[in-house]
């Protein structure tokens, strides 16, 4: 099982002025994944406050998802937030769900979502509505298994994912 925080990353979400919809959202495409959410932290979108709870939601996580921040406003600082704390950045996650959600709407190129790892934590960012949130995890839902245990060094061989493209 996978332990997971859920890190929602909004000004309007932190003041109680807009109902988090999108941790509802990331909750529900988590089902389909043998996954637990054991932490869930709501911020504005300051860069310095994001970067501290990422490191300590991380030390107790497999899996920190974010959401919210990633675009090109003024306040969307997540990327530059996640980058200040991760060792390896994983641009394949990034490149995945910008490609795919292109398909969906030109919009998405507005996303600078990135992912990386922090220790032994796999730390993922999302767009900010219910709707983008949804999408983008299930472009990447079924890599997530595989990378948490190839971070934790449980995987030898990385055969067999053709399978998941089914
Ligand atoms: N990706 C998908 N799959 N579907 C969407 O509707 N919306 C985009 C983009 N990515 C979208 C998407 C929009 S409109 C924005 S502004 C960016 O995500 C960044 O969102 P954020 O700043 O809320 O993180």
């Amino acid at each position: 099982m996978i332990k997971t925080a859920i890190l929602t990353i909004s000004d309007k979400g932190s003041r109680g002025e807009r109902e988090d919809k999108s941790s509802e959202a990331i909750r529900k495409v988590l089902e389909k994944i043998d996954t637990e959410v054991t932490a869930y932290e709501i911020v504005p979108d300051e860069k310095d406050l994001i970067s501290k709870k990422l490191i300590s939601l991380s030390q107790t996580t497999d899996l920190v998802l974010t959401t919210g921040g990633t675009g090109v406003a003024p306040r969307d600082v997540t990327p530059e937030a996640t980058r200040a704390v991760i060792d390896k950045e994983l641009p394949g996650f990034g490149e995945a769900m910008r490609m795919e959600s292109f398909k969906i709407t030109p919009f998405a190129i507005g996303s600078r979502a990135i992912a990386g790892i922090r220790g032994a934590t796999l730390i993922v960012n999302l767009p900010g509505s219910p709707k983008a949130v949804s999408e983008c995890l299930e472009i990447v839902l079924k890599t997530i298994p595989h990378t948490v245990n190839l971070i934790k060094g449980k995987v030898e061989e990385c055969g067999g994912g053709e399978k998941l493209k089914k």
